[in-house]
């Protein structure tokens, strides 16, 4: 087992990072983190190199993390929401997969050959609508090849109560990991287009009424 975890949060200790620890414990293999808001990969500028090379022409810590693609079997991307999206960073080293749509788009190659599993965790300081982060998290899970996305697991209300003393959290982490393990996804979404995301019917665990 192989999992290829994005961190969208800039604390180190925050909501987001004890999640993923828990998640983290759950699984076996080997377990990679990608620290947005410490990695050296900068945002895609839209130079068009990859509308005809493989790869990007960007020389950064992106390299890695496009091998790391290639060779995982699940990708978690987990994130707090920032205005109702994944926060910027995230979106920084998210906008770097733009290579693997000008592969499929212009120069018609799959970039990816190994299918993969895909999870969505959001953390929220309060009850607004993930909708939008779900929708986007998920376009960037089908760039890197995901077939089957676990519905997203969206954790309210952390400004009242820290995510890792939320009990209501724990049935939400045990479904990804156990997705991670061969599970079924609560809900799939494989079929997907890529031009139209659909939004999500709802968070899989939400610790507040609506
Ligand atoms: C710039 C900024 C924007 C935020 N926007 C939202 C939001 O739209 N919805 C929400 O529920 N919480 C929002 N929050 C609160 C964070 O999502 C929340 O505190 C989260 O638990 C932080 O996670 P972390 O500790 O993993 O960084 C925002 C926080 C910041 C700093």
């Amino acid at each position: 087992m192989n999992t290829l975890i994005f961190n969208g949060s800039p604390r180190e200790n925050g909501d987001t990072a004890h999640l993923i620890r828990e998640i983290e414990r759950g699984l076996a293999g080997e377990v990679h983190i990608v620290n947005a808001y410490r990695s050296d990969v900068s945002a895609c500028v839209d130079c068009r190199y990859c509308r005809e090379h493989e790869g990007c022409a960007i020389d950064d810590g992106m390299r890695e993390i496009y091998r790391r693609i290639q060779e995982c079997d699940n990708i978690l991307i987990a994130s707090p929401l920032y205005f109702s999206e994944l926060t910027g960073r995230l979106l920084d080293v998210g906008s770097r997969l733009q290579t693997y749509f000008s592969a499929r788009r212009f120069r018609g190659e799959e970039p990816i050959p190994k299918p993969k599993r895909g999870a969505i965790l959001l953390v929220g300081g309060g009850t607004g609508d993930p909708n939008r982060a779900c929708a986007t998290a998920r376009v960037l899970l089908r760039a890197m090849n995901c077939r089957e996305i676990h519905e997203a697991v969206c954790i309210h209300n952390t400004d009242a109560i820290p995510a890792i003393e939320d009990a209501n959290a724990r049935p939400g982490l045990e479904n990804i990991v156990n997705f991670f393990w061969g599970g079924n996804a609560a809900a799939s979404s494989g079929g997907d287009s890529e031009s139209s995301p659909p939004a999500e019917k709802s968070a899989s665990t939400k610790n507040t009424a609506p």
